[in-house]
């Protein structure tokens, strides 16, 4: 089964899970062969609930044009290509990762429509500023690094359209931003911009 939510209760969320979505079976086959072939690291992979909802924003956006930082095995970028008629720039440092991503987007007939630069998020961010791509993108999917998303997060505000949309995972951080005693790399910067976002006008 995929991570639980907090503050659901394990009820509540099966609820959730068993009426909220139907996972189209190329999705389910990625998440099943992801966590076959790379154990705990399968653990980075979205859930399906939220891989449902950001094909669902994806199409009623009616996205043409959307960026990912962090692809690893592809599922939330083939969701959102499943959900939507957008095409997807998507950048990840693994090759590994994302060769299977590259397998799932042929079998799913998506691969087309799917760009992976395979380079570090900061460098596709600068390479499609250069290439004039500031304010083209509908959505922006942050999912990578975490000390890197504040530099990800100012440089989708650049390339989104105006009314584009930043999605930013792992927000709560499995509850360890509400919690001062956590004072780790990755959990500080998620602080810091959550509380940069929140100052914003
Ligand atoms: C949490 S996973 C992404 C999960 C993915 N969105 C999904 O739906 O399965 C994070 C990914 O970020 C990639 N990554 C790490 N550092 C990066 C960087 N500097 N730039 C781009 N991607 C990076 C990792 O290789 C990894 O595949």
């Amino acid at each position: 089964m995929s991570k639980t939510s907090i503050g659901l209760s394990g009820n509540v969320l099966s609820y959730y899970q068993a009426h909220a979505y139907n996972e189209p079976a190329i999705l389910a086959e990625l998440r099943t062969e992801t966590t076959a072939k790379l154990g705990g690291n399968a653990a980075m992979q979205i859930a399906p609930e939220q891989g449902a909802f950001m094909g669902i924003i994806a199409g009623a956006m009616n996205a043409r044009a959307i960026l990912e930082i962090g692809t690893f095995t592809g599922y939330s970028s083939l969701a959102m290509a499943l959900g939507s008629e957008a095409h997807i720039h998507a950048a990840d440092v693994s090759e590994e990762w994302t060769a299977i991503a590259r397998r799932y987007w042929t079998k799913a007939g998506v691969a087309d429509r799917i760009t992976l630069s395979l380079a570090g998020g900061n460098a596709v961010i600068e390479d499609l500023l250069g290439k004039g791509r500031a304010g083209s993108f509908d959505i922006c999917f942050i999912d990578a690094d975490k000390s890197g998303y504040d530099a990800y997060y100012e440089g989708a505000l650049k390339l989104l359209r105006p009314g584009g949309l930043v999605m930013i995972d792992n927000v709560l951080w499995d509850g360890d931003v509400a919690d001062p005693e956590k004072r780790d790399a990755d959990t500080l910067a998620l602080k810091a911009l959550n509380d940069k976002i929140k100052a914003r006008p």
